[in-house]
């Protein structure tokens, strides 16, 4: 059965608490926090101290999505502030094996982002070490951006090589997911679906994450 993930990003800033609140009421397994410094992406959104209120006030799974530069400065910071899973870019370091072993130490779940012109076999050798692969569908930076299609054959690829050499990484599908596309989405192979605007825009954020966890729930039934 497949997970979903909130994106924070797209709540009210001024009314956090209870945005958090409907997350915490619904079926969403993940809340999804996205960090942006203004140097790796061209938005800054918000720092350790707001995501450590934000775990604080939520009982879901906090995933945090680092899009910063230098993360390994930082990962052990965001872990204080109540992260369990942790992703950072592979474009941000040059380290990435380390990086994921020192993720690893702080106690949370490693997960590796990749921008849309990353390849998945850039990831071959780390794949084994991995809990999670985020697949941007958009470039990062902005919540409400269009889904990019080419992002279909990146989750169907890296699903055969999780098959072929039988690991248990999940796949996380990161931006522009919404009703309309979830579906293909899943079918390609994603596990764990990323959803702001289309959640927190929606007139009724609890019952659109109901419909997104339904979603291939008949065709799972028949097996
Ligand atoms: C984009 C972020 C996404 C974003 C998704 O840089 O990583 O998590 O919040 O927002 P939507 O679902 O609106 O595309
Ligand atoms: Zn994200």
């Amino acid at each position: 059965m497949h997970i979903i993930a909130p994106s924070i990003l797209a709540a009210n800033f001024l009314r956090l608490e209870d945005d958090i609140n409907t997350i915490n009421k619904s079926e969403a397994e993940y809340l999804h926090v996205d960090v942006m410094d203004g140097v790796f992406v061209p938005n800054i959104s918000f720092g350790q101290n707001i995501v450590k209120f934000m775990s604080s006030a939520c009982n879901k799974i906090i995933d945090v999505h680092l899009m910063i530069v230098e993360p390994e400065k930082y990962v052990q910071s965001f872990r204080d502030a109540g992260a369990d899973i942790i992703s950072v870019h592979a474009e941000a370091t040059v380290h990435l094996h380390r990086l994921i072993g020192q993720i690893k130490e702080t106690g949370a779940k490693a997960g590796v982002a990749l921008n849309p012109h990353t390849t998945t076999q850039s990831l071959e050798n780390v794949l084994e070490d991995l809990d999670q692969v985020v697949l941007m569908s958009v470039n990062p930076g902005f919540g409400g951006q269009k889904f990019i299609y080419q992002t279909l054959k990146k989750i169907e690829e890296l699903d055969n090589t999780r098959a072929k050499r039988n690991l248990n990484f999940k796949i996380e599908i990161d931006g522009g997911v919404g009703l309309q596309n979830a579906e293909k989405i899943l079918q390609a192979g994603a596990d764990i679906l990323v959803a702001g605007s289309s959640v927190f825009k929606s007139e009724n954020p609890i019952e659109t994450i109901k419909k997104l966890k339904l979603i291939g729930q008949e065709q799972d039934a028949k097996f």
